[in-house]
């Protein structure tokens, strides 16, 4: 919690479970510790998929351990930017920008790849599903990142809706919360696109 208020990685998840339940896939893009791995496996139930994405080894070594009693996961040793390879439908996609707490923080994400991963994330998502996006502009490289994916999403516009969350009057910038819902009106152009295969 935040002061009464929660925090964007709870709310992220909150916003999340309203979309997503037993039998859906679902992708985790920026896996690190696992915390949302963890929590979109137990959404999903062992009738369901997640997909866990990171670019480095040490994340993955951990999340594992920590997702241990999940049958449920598939991880992915590469970028999110190469979700399309790996993914071809979801219900939800979350993103956790930034750098590992207490590994290397020079390996963290960046905008270029981001907006080519979100880009992606939004063709491969279902009608009615989710993606979350919680921004860091508090570190350096973060408060760039933070605004080209504002800019990008914004702009993305008709059949979506987007919303935004972030703590106001900070004496330093505050992580802050992207919601999109793909509109359900764009069922059959998805259908279309997707030559009507399942969800996964
Ligand atoms: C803030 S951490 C994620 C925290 C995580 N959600 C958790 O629950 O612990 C960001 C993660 O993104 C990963 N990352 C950086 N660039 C990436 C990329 N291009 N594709 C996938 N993951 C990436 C980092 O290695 C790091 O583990």
């Amino acid at each position: 919690m935040m002061n009464g208020f929660p925090r964007p990685t709870e709310l992220a998840q909150a916003w999340i479970r309203e979309v997503i339940g037993a039998g859906d896939v679902a992708v985790d893009a920026t896996t690190g510790n696992g915390h949302d791995t963890r929590f979109l496996a137990d959404c999903v139930t062992p009738s369901g998929l997640v997909h866990a994405f990171d670019v480095q080894q040490l994340a993955l070594d951990v999340a594992k351990k920590y997702c241990a009693e999940f049958q449920q996961i598939q991880w992915h040793l590469v970028s999110h930017a190469l979700l399309e390879q790996h993914v071809t439908a979801a219900r939800a996609v979350m993103f956790n920008l930034g750098y590992l707490p207490g590994a290397d923080h020079q390996c963290m994400t960046h905008a270029s790849e981001t907006i080519s991963a979100i880009d992606a994330a939004c063709r491969i998502l279902q009608p009615g599903g989710r993606i979350t996006i919680v921004c860091y502009p508090g570190h350096a490289g973060g408060d760039e990142e933070t605004a080209a994916v504002v800019e990008h999403v914004t702009a993305l516009g008709s059949g979506w809706h987007i919303v935004k969350y972030e703590k106001l009057a900070t004496r330093k910038a505050a992580p802050l919360l992207l919601g999109m819902e793909k509109q359900r009106t764009l069922q059959k152009q998805w259908a279309k696109m997707n030559h009507g295969c399942a969800w996964r």
